[in-house]
């Protein structure tokens, strides 16, 4: 009795996923991102992700559906709903004196935080604010953060640094 058959883990005991089953963390595509960081071990200063205009408009329209309803289409804390929850309102998202980004110039992120800080507070939670990690997958989260971080630099940038043709339009809007 010295051999005898039987089941042992990550052997033939522990089948395999059905085919086609991914982790609904890691994305349809099963890809790795890094989190966020911690408080303890620091924030992430730099989003993983390449800034490509489609993962900007992919984290807008996230953005718009998950965010907005509370911190405002512009992350400016001035919603709907922001306005009925009087005890503590959703914050903006950004504004001066926060993280100095890679430039070392606290005026420049327009970020309060790293944008490791806004993923983990995406994942997690943060006090009254809900968890979105259910509906938004690492690289979605990213890409909220991304536009977070270009909705920062936007509201703060001066106009000469915006391409001619846009600073055209922008000087044709109403005031
Ligand atoms: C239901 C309303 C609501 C929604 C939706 C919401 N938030 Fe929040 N958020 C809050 C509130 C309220 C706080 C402040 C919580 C507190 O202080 O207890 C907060 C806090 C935060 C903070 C921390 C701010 C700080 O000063 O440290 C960040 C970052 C943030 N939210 C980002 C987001 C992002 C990104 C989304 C979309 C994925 C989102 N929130 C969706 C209500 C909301």
């Amino acid at each position: 009795m010295r051999a005898q058959p039987k089941e042992k883990a990550y052997q033939r005991a522990m089948r395999p996923p059905v085919e086609g089953t991914y982790s609904r963390e890691h994305g349809a595509s099963g890809e790795r991102l890094p989190s966020g960081g911690s408080l303890d071990a620091g924030f992430l200063a730099r989003n993983p992700l390449r800034m490509t205009s489609e993962a900007l408009a992919r984290g807008q329209e996230r953005f718009d559906i998950y965010c907005a309803t509370c911190h405002g289409v512009l992350g400016d804390g001035d919603s709907a709903v922001g306005r009925k929850l009087a005890s503590r309102p959703p914050p903006a998202l950004y504004g001066p004196g926060g993280f100095a980004g890679e430039s070392g110039n606290p005026a420049s992120s327009g970020l309060r935080r790293e944008p490791g800080y806004y993923f983990t507070v995406i994942t997690e939670g943060y006090g009254l604010m809900p968890s979105y990690a259910s509906v938004l997958d690492e690289r979605q989260r990213w890409e909220v953060v991304a536009y977070v971080e270009a909705l920062a630099r936007s509201q703060s940038a001066p106009l000469a640094s915006a391409p001619t043709q846009v600073q055209r339009r922008l000087q044709e809007l109403p005031r």
